[in-house]
Order: structure tokens, then C-alpha cells, then sequence
């Protein structure tokens, strides 16, 4: 299966991603990643892919005269690489109707809370605010909501009482990225239907 990897930031999931596929091999794995793609330049992101010879592309929303333009436009170039799953790890923008009608049932996004609990750009942080006392990460397909879509998998994290946002986000990441390897993979080589809010992996 060809795959897709959208990211914003530090990259490391789209790293255990590369790491996790060569270490399993494409075939067995079931898939590979065939384009990484980003909002922004200069990110680790798309240096990690880059390093990894995997071809990459920026659409910045600032580039386009409107949001739907822009979502558009990134919805073509995710397209030229015909992808079967697109990737968000730590992608930071909320795509608009034209790439939901594009990618829907087969974009999956990953959160580092768990899922309906504190949704939006601060999981951590407001996980951490609220004095929940386990909090985690959540693999779910995206659709029109911010991180409403159904689940596919979750990983719980204790937060322990000497944690900042930074300390317990850095325990997330460990567990959100084991668990994106192995659900991308199941998605990937099984196949799976999405009923309502369940998702059954086949
Ligand atoms: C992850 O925790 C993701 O869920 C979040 O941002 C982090 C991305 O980290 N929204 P990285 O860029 O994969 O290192």
C-alpha cells in the first residue's frame, strides 16, 4: 500500500514510521511511504524524509488567496502520489471539505490525548491543566470535526506528579509512536471498514 505522510513539526513519528517499515521490510510491513508533505519549510520533518530519499512538498496556506484554495491545492499534491492511506503525524492544520471528499475513510491523524478528551492543538497541556491522572494518544480516521473522527486505536499514559507539558508529551510520543506503526501497518496489510464510530480492522 502506497502511503502519504503529512507533518508540521519534529517528525518523529513519521521517523518510527520509516524506521518501523525498513526494520519489518515494505513487503511484510504492507506498506511504504511514497511522498512526505508539510505546511511549512525548514522543519525536521521534511529534512527526516529527505535523508530517507523519499520525495517531499510544502503547500503554506499563506501562498493561497483562500483556505479552500489552499486545501485544494494540498489535496492535488497529495494525490499525484495515489496514495491508499494518508498520514497525519503532527500535521497542524485542519483540512477543509475538498480533501475530506478526496481522502475521507482513508486519512488518518494522531493525538496525543485520549480522544474525546481534550481535543484541539493543546492535548497535553489541557490534559495536564484539567489533573487528568491518565491521559495517552488516540489513532483515529479525520473527518469534518477538530479530532472527532473514529477511533482506530488508543495508548494510555500515566502523568506522574512532577510533569510539565514537555516531560509527559515526551512519554506520549513514545507510545503514540509504537502504536501509529502497528495500526498503519494492520490498516495497511488487513484492510477495514469503518461502521459508523467503529472502526473493524479485517
Ligand atoms: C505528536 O504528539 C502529535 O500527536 C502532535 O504533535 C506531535 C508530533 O510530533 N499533535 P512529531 O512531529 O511526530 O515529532
Amino acid at each position: 500500500k502506497r502511503l502519504v505522510v503529512l507533518v508540521s513539526g519534529s517528525g518523529t513519528n513519521l521517523q518510527a514510521l520509516l524506521d518501523g517499515i525498513a526494520a519489518t521490510g515494505t513487503e511484510e510491513y504492507g506498506a511504504e511511504i511514497v511522498a512526505v508533505g508539510a505546511d511549512r519549510g525548514g522543519i525536521e520533518g521534511l529534512a527526516r524524509a529527505e535523508r530517507a530519499g523519499i520525495p517531499t512538498f510544502v503547500r503554506k496556506v499563506k501562498d493561497y488567496g483562500t483556505r479552500e484554495e489552499w486545501d485544494a491545492a494540498l489535496a492535488d499534491a497529495v494525490a499525484v502520489h495515489e496514495p491508499d492511506l494518508v498520514v497525519s503525524a503532527g500535521f497542524m492544520k485542519i483540512v477543509g471539505k475538498e480533501f475530506l471528499a478526496r481522502f475521507g475513510g482513508r486519512f488518518v491523524n494522531t493525538h496525543p490525548a485520549l480522544l474525546p478528551s481534550f481535543p484541539g492543538a493543546h492535548g497535553v497541556r489541557d490534559a495536564l491543566a484539567y489533573g487528568a491522572r491518565v491521559t495517552g494518544c488516540t489513532v483515529h480516521f479525520v473527518d469534518d470535526g477538530v479530532d472527532t473522527g473514529p477511533i482506530i486505536a488508543q495508548g494510555v499514559v500515566e502523568v506522574r506528579d512532577e510533569d510539565d507539558e514537555s516531560a509527559l508529551h515526551e512519554r506520549i510520543k513514545e507510545v503514540e509512536r509504537r502504536l501509529l506503526v502497528e495500526v498503519v501497518g494492520r490498516l495497511a496489510r488487513n484492510g477495514y471498514r469503518i461502521e459508523g464510530r467503529k472502526v473493524v480492522i479485517q
